[in-house]
């Protein structure tokens, strides 16, 4: 049976490789002040698996990732060090990319895709707590709980969203995760975050606030007010729940 599959594996790592670890009598291990952090690399190979169901190995992904890693002692957060990754992935004979990813913390991520090399998009994310009512203007409350059920409870209800903003940065921009972060908090953090969406915030005045629209609103806070600082947005995803999100491209 031939068919075509996405592998992907995650390496985590401390970064940089090659600190001293547990040389002196006070040390302790993790040491109470790390200048390391952790980090994680992924690799996606794209093929077709053989008569074992492999398309790859886990083991040589690893290897290939470590070995690499020893290697490289230039800045992590650059198109360079993807290019240099993927000529590893490709020197271990490994399928071809489909993408490589960089995490350097649970808030803040590099996408590389290998069809366009001179780019690396940054995914930050951010969180807000805010309330809402899922309900259709002009609908009757019956006409809306028929719609919505408990979503539409009269009096609202709350969750804590989180919101993933994908931005491709431009070398001119000096510091893109401050930017971002800068742009972020002026644009969608001033106006939702502990709002209640729908007697608070004039954008879902006419617009139910479901988490499509609520992603849909970000992208229009976001996209003119990033492209003048800099950055081009490629995506905003409104996490509403930790199973349920929406995602908006930027537009064109
Ligand atoms: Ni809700």
């Amino acid at each position: 049976m031939q068919f075509t599959a996405v592998l992907s594996r995650t390496v985590r790592m401390a970064w940089p490789t090659d600190r001293a670890e547990g040389s002196g009598l006070f040390d302790a291990l993790p040491p109470l002040v790390d200048p390391a952090r952790s980090v994680e690399w992924t690799v996606q190979c794209r093929g077709k698996p053989d008569h074992t169901g492999y398309l790859v190995s886990i083991t040589p992904i690893d290897a290939a990732v470590r070995a690499w890693a020893s290697t490289w002692h230039a800045a992590i957060e650059s198109t360079e060090c993807m290019r240099s990754l993927a000529a590893a992935c490709a020197a271990a004979e490994l399928p071809p990319l489909a993408g490589l990813s960089l995490r350097v913390s649970p808030q803040h991520a590099y996408y590389w895709d290998p069809a366009m090399p001179e780019r690396l998009q940054l995914q930050l994310s951010f969180e807000f707590a805010a309330s809402h009512r899922l309900a259709l203007p002009g609908c009757s409350d019956a006409e809306n709980q028929a719609l919505f059920g408990k979503c539409s409870n009269p009096n609202g209800h709350g969750h804590n969203y989180r919101l993933d903003v994908t931005v491709t940065p431009h070398p001119s921009v000096p510091n893109t995760v401050a930017t971002l972060e800068t742009v972020v908090d002026r644009e969608v953090m001033s106006r939702l975050d502990h709002k209640h969406l729908n007697l608070d915030c004039p954008e879902f005045a006419d617009l139910n606030p479901s988490v499509e629209h609520i992603a849909l609103v970000c992208r229009n806070l976001l996209q003119a007010p990033l492209r003048t600082a800099g950055l081009d947005l490629v995506s905003v995803t409104v996490w509403e729940t930790a199973k349920t999100c929406a995602t908006v491209q930027a537009a064109s």
